[in-house]
Protein backbone atom coordinates (compact mmCIF):
# COMPACT_ATOMS: atom_id res chain seq x y z
CA UNK A 1 0.00 0.00 0.00
CA UNK A 2 1.08 3.61 -0.83
CA UNK A 3 -0.61 6.01 1.06
CA UNK A 4 0.50 9.93 -0.04
CA UNK A 5 -1.12 13.71 0.78
CA UNK A 6 -2.10 16.36 -1.56
CA UNK A 7 -2.56 19.14 0.48
CA UNK A 8 -6.06 20.49 2.26
CA UNK A 9 -7.53 17.10 2.86
CA UNK A 10 -6.71 15.36 -0.27
CA UNK A 11 -4.98 11.59 0.40
CA UNK A 12 -3.84 9.25 -2.32
CA UNK A 13 -4.06 5.45 -1.14
CA UNK A 14 -2.88 2.92 -4.00
CA UNK A 15 -3.66 -0.89 -2.88
CA UNK A 16 -4.97 -4.21 -4.35
CA UNK A 17 -4.32 -2.74 -8.07
CA UNK A 18 -6.40 0.20 -7.10
CA UNK A 19 -6.21 4.17 -6.51
CA UNK A 20 -8.14 5.48 -4.10
CA UNK A 21 -8.49 9.54 -4.02
CA UNK A 22 -10.02 11.26 -0.77
CA UNK A 23 -11.58 14.51 -0.88
CA UNK A 24 -10.49 15.24 -4.30
CA UNK A 25 -9.97 19.09 -3.95
CA UNK A 26 -7.75 20.21 -7.00
CA UNK A 27 -8.81 23.10 -8.85
CA UNK A 28 -8.72 25.96 -6.22
CA UNK A 29 -6.31 24.08 -4.06
CA UNK A 30 -3.21 26.53 -4.21
CA UNK A 31 -1.52 23.61 -1.97
CA UNK A 32 -2.32 20.57 -3.99
CA UNK A 33 0.36 18.84 -6.57
CA UNK A 34 -2.65 16.79 -8.14
CA UNK A 35 -3.81 18.22 -11.92
CA UNK A 36 -7.46 16.62 -12.44
CA UNK A 37 -6.34 15.79 -16.19
CA UNK A 38 -3.64 13.69 -14.90
CA UNK A 39 -5.66 11.63 -12.14
CA UNK A 40 -7.36 8.59 -12.28
CA UNK A 41 -8.86 7.72 -9.56
CA UNK A 42 -10.69 3.99 -9.27
CA UNK A 43 -12.41 5.11 -6.43
CA UNK A 44 -13.25 8.16 -4.67
CA UNK A 45 -14.34 8.70 -1.23
CA UNK A 46 -16.28 11.62 0.19
CA UNK A 47 -16.26 12.72 3.97
CA UNK A 48 -19.42 15.36 3.67
CA UNK A 49 -20.53 17.97 0.90
CA UNK A 50 -18.65 21.03 1.09
CA UNK A 51 -17.02 22.13 -2.31
CA UNK A 52 -13.49 21.83 -0.51
CA UNK A 53 -13.74 18.23 -0.04
CA UNK A 54 -16.36 17.24 -2.93
CA UNK A 55 -14.41 19.35 -5.50
CA UNK A 56 -13.51 17.88 -8.68
CA UNK A 57 -15.48 14.64 -7.81
CA UNK A 58 -17.87 14.70 -10.89
CA UNK A 59 -15.54 16.21 -13.66
CA UNK A 60 -12.79 13.07 -12.22
CA UNK A 61 -15.70 10.59 -11.65
CA UNK A 62 -17.01 10.92 -15.01
CA UNK A 63 -13.90 10.75 -17.05
CA UNK A 64 -12.90 7.74 -15.37
CA UNK A 65 -15.69 5.75 -14.63
CA UNK A 66 -14.57 6.03 -11.16
CA UNK A 67 -16.71 4.64 -7.93
CA UNK A 68 -17.97 7.01 -5.55
CA UNK A 69 -18.73 6.34 -2.14
CA UNK A 70 -20.05 8.98 -0.17
CA UNK A 71 -22.79 10.15 2.66
CA UNK A 72 -26.52 9.37 1.68
CA UNK A 73 -27.49 12.39 0.48
CA UNK A 74 -24.37 13.47 -1.36
CA UNK A 75 -24.42 10.46 -2.89
CA UNK A 76 -27.57 10.97 -4.48
CA UNK A 77 -26.71 14.04 -5.55
CA UNK A 78 -24.07 12.82 -7.18
CA UNK A 79 -25.66 10.11 -8.94
CA UNK A 80 -28.34 12.63 -10.39
CA UNK A 81 -24.88 14.19 -12.07
CA UNK A 82 -23.91 10.87 -13.83
CA UNK A 83 -21.15 10.19 -11.15
CA UNK A 84 -21.38 5.84 -10.61
CA UNK A 85 -22.02 5.97 -6.63
CA UNK A 86 -22.19 4.07 -3.35
CA UNK A 87 -24.27 5.38 -0.71
CA UNK A 88 -23.21 5.01 3.12
CA UNK A 89 -24.62 6.27 6.43
CA UNK A 90 -22.38 6.83 9.79
CA UNK A 91 -21.30 3.91 11.93
CA UNK A 92 -22.17 1.70 8.10
CA UNK A 93 -18.93 -0.27 6.61
CA UNK A 94 -18.96 -1.91 3.49
CA UNK A 95 -16.26 -4.36 2.49
CA UNK A 96 -15.54 -3.51 -0.86
CA UNK A 97 -12.88 -5.39 -3.43
CA UNK A 98 -10.13 -2.73 -2.85
CA UNK A 99 -10.73 -2.08 0.73
CA UNK A 100 -13.45 -1.72 3.86
CA UNK A 101 -14.93 1.86 4.60
CA UNK A 102 -16.83 2.67 7.44
CA UNK A 103 -18.30 6.08 8.31
CA UNK A 104 -17.93 7.62 11.58
CA UNK A 105 -18.96 10.52 13.16
CA UNK A 106 -17.65 14.47 12.43
CA UNK A 107 -19.29 17.43 14.16
CA UNK A 108 -19.37 19.92 11.00
CA UNK A 109 -21.63 20.75 8.57
CA UNK A 110 -22.52 19.37 4.90
CA UNK A 111 -24.56 21.36 2.31
CA UNK A 112 -23.23 21.70 -1.34
CA UNK A 113 -23.12 24.53 -3.69
CA UNK A 114 -23.90 23.79 -7.42
CA UNK A 115 -22.25 26.09 -10.00
CA UNK A 116 -25.10 27.85 -10.59
CA UNK A 117 -25.32 28.22 -7.08
CA UNK A 118 -28.04 25.99 -5.90
CA UNK A 119 -27.55 24.95 -1.98
CA UNK A 120 -28.18 20.98 -2.20
CA UNK A 121 -28.50 19.15 1.22
CA UNK A 122 -25.79 16.93 1.78
CA UNK A 123 -26.97 15.06 4.28
CA UNK A 124 -24.72 14.32 7.21
CA UNK A 125 -20.78 15.06 7.50
CA UNK A 126 -18.47 11.86 8.09
CA UNK A 127 -14.96 10.44 9.13
CA UNK A 128 -13.62 7.82 7.29
CA UNK A 129 -12.17 4.30 7.99
CA UNK A 130 -10.65 2.49 5.33
CA UNK A 131 -8.91 -0.95 6.16
CA UNK A 132 -7.25 -2.81 3.10
CA UNK A 133 -4.02 -5.01 3.36
CA UNK A 134 -3.92 -4.89 7.35
CA UNK A 135 -3.94 -0.97 7.47
CA UNK A 136 -6.82 1.15 8.82
CA UNK A 137 -6.25 4.83 7.38
CA UNK A 138 -8.66 7.16 9.98
CA UNK A 139 -9.52 10.45 8.16
CA UNK A 140 -11.37 12.24 9.79
CA UNK A 141 -12.80 14.80 7.47
CA UNK A 142 -13.95 18.56 8.49
CA UNK A 143 -14.58 17.91 11.85
CA UNK A 144 -14.70 19.27 16.22
CA UNK A 145 -12.71 17.44 18.87
CA UNK A 146 -15.34 15.21 20.16
CA UNK A 147 -15.33 12.70 23.39
CA UNK A 148 -16.31 9.30 20.89
CA UNK A 149 -13.35 9.42 19.29
CA UNK A 150 -11.91 6.84 21.78
CA UNK A 151 -14.85 4.75 20.92
CA UNK A 152 -13.46 4.90 17.47
CA UNK A 153 -9.68 4.29 18.32
CA UNK A 154 -10.75 1.77 20.26
CA UNK A 155 -12.89 -0.09 17.96
CA UNK A 156 -10.47 0.02 15.17
CA UNK A 157 -6.84 0.52 16.14
CA UNK A 158 -5.47 3.10 14.13
CA UNK A 159 -2.17 2.81 11.93
CA UNK A 160 -2.28 6.20 10.29
CA UNK A 161 -4.89 9.23 10.85
CA UNK A 162 -5.27 12.27 9.21
CA UNK A 163 -7.06 14.70 11.30
CA UNK A 164 -7.62 18.68 10.83
CA UNK A 165 -5.32 21.24 12.48
CA UNK A 166 -6.62 24.70 10.77
CA UNK A 167 -9.09 26.28 13.10
CA UNK A 168 -12.15 28.27 12.36
CA UNK A 169 -14.00 25.87 10.85
CA UNK A 170 -12.37 22.38 12.74
CA UNK A 171 -10.25 21.48 15.14
CA UNK A 172 -7.08 23.47 15.91
CA UNK A 173 -3.83 22.20 16.87
CA UNK A 174 -4.51 22.26 20.63
CA UNK A 175 -8.12 20.17 19.98
CA UNK A 176 -6.47 17.84 17.52
CA UNK A 177 -3.68 17.13 19.86
CA UNK A 178 -5.94 15.85 22.35
CA UNK A 179 -7.59 14.08 20.06
CA UNK A 180 -4.73 12.00 19.27
CA UNK A 181 -4.99 11.18 22.91
CA UNK A 182 -8.51 9.54 22.65
CA UNK A 183 -7.70 8.08 19.28
CA UNK A 184 -4.21 6.67 19.97
CA UNK A 185 -3.09 6.27 16.22
CA UNK A 186 0.82 5.01 15.36
CA UNK A 187 0.97 7.47 12.86
CA UNK A 188 -1.02 11.13 12.37
CA UNK A 189 -0.44 13.12 9.75
CA UNK A 190 -1.73 16.91 10.48
CA UNK A 191 -4.48 18.08 7.16
CA UNK A 192 -6.91 21.21 6.40
CA UNK A 193 -4.73 23.53 7.13
CA UNK A 194 -2.51 26.65 5.35
CA UNK A 195 -4.70 26.09 2.29
CA UNK A 196 -6.86 29.70 2.83
CA UNK A 197 -5.62 33.13 5.46
CA UNK A 198 -8.64 32.10 8.03
CA UNK A 199 -6.66 28.23 8.84
CA UNK A 200 -3.21 29.27 8.50
CA UNK A 201 -1.08 26.91 11.14
CA UNK A 202 2.24 26.03 12.24
CA UNK A 203 2.05 22.05 11.97
CA UNK A 204 4.94 21.78 13.88
CA UNK A 205 3.31 23.48 16.49
CA UNK A 206 0.40 20.32 16.41
CA UNK A 207 3.39 18.02 16.34
CA UNK A 208 5.14 19.94 19.32
CA UNK A 209 1.85 19.32 21.77
CA UNK A 210 1.52 15.45 20.12
CA UNK A 211 3.69 12.81 22.27
CA UNK A 212 1.58 9.55 22.12
CA UNK A 213 1.56 8.92 18.35
CA UNK A 214 4.16 9.56 15.69
CA UNK A 215 3.65 13.05 13.57
CA UNK A 216 4.42 13.64 10.16
CA UNK A 217 4.33 17.01 8.79
CA UNK A 218 3.75 15.88 4.64
CA UNK A 219 4.49 18.38 1.86
CA UNK A 220 2.10 17.95 -0.45
CA UNK A 221 3.22 14.85 -2.55
CA UNK A 222 4.62 13.34 0.09
CA UNK A 223 4.35 9.37 0.93
CA UNK A 224 3.13 8.69 4.39
CA UNK A 225 4.70 5.74 6.59
CA UNK A 226 2.56 3.99 8.23
CA UNK A 227 4.45 1.45 10.23
NI1 LIG B 1 -16.17 21.25 5.52
MN1 LIG C 1 -13.21 21.81 4.70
Amino acid sequence: MEISYHGHSVVKIKTNGKEILIDPFIRGNGLTDLKVEKEKPDVILLTHGHNDHVGDTVELAIANNSLVVAPNELANYLATQGVKVHNMGIGGAYEFPFGTVKYTLAFHGSVYETENGEVINAGNPGGILFTAEGVTIYHAGDTALFGDMKLIGERHPIDIAFLPIGDNFTMGPEDAAFAVTLLKPKNVVPIHYNTFPVIKQDPNHFAQLVSNSKVQVLAPGEIANYN
